[in-house]
């Protein structure tokens, strides 16, 4: 059931660093993702792969963890990241590259990968390690690994925080708005 795999494609930050993704996995979530729609069919969007050690431990340096969790410094190690995909275009155009990354999501989510989007990095240094080619722009990265968390999805209303937090079983638990709350002109259900 769809959605079922958009319940499961949630937001991954601790990983097994033991079962690393391989290349071939991130060739496949490409050749998904190059079927997605994109604005005039320019397909405009490349992408970066990064699986071996020493790569995504340079990129590891660049990016941000997880907002709300102030006292998490991010992922340790032995749960960071195995692999990363650099979307980069030539424009801004935030709504292809969202279509992209979340397709590439969806289907990490299929292959038992779990994925993180990150927007929050060091521009310079993160295209020095995804080696972004000078006429492109750095638009996201997406973390890969083996999920290594319980993630659980927690009904609120729209006048309910939205900050996702762990409990004290280590289970990060994310709020979403219930559609009644979402659709306009039924907040009243
Ligand atoms: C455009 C975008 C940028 C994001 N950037 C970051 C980021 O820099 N660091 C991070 O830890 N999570 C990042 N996230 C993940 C969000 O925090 C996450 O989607 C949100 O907490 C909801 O959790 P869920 O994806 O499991 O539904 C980003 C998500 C999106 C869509």
């Amino acid at each position: 059931m769809f959605t079922e795999l958009v319940r499961r494609a949630r937001s991954y930050r601790r990983f097994d660093e033991a079962d690393r993704v391989t290349e071939g996995e991130l060739r496949e979530l490409i050749n998904v993702a190059r079927l997605a729609p994109s604005g005039g069919n320019m397909q405009t969007l490349r992408f970066r792969l990064l699986w071996t050690a020493e790569d995504c431990a340079a990129l590891f340096a660049c990016v941000a963890w997880a907002g709300y969790l102030k006292d998490w410094p991010g992922p340790a190690e032995g749960e960071r990241p195995t692999a990363y995909i650099g979307i980069v275009g030539t424009d801004e155009c935030n709504v292809n590259t969202g279509i992209a990354a979340q397709t590439i999501q969806l289907a990490a989510a299929e292959m038992g990968i779990g994925a993180c989007m990150i927007g929050s990095f060091n521009r310079t240094a993160a295209r020095e390690a995804l080696r972004v080619p000078e006429e492109l722009k750095l638009q996201l990265i997406i973390a890969l690994g083996r999920p290594a968390e319980t993630i659980v999805l927690e009904d609120i209303r729209a006048s309910e925080s939205i900050e996702y937090y762990r409990d004290e079983s280590d289970v990060h638990h994310v709020p979403k708005i219930v559609a009644a709350d979402l659709i306009l002109g039924r907040e009243r259900e």
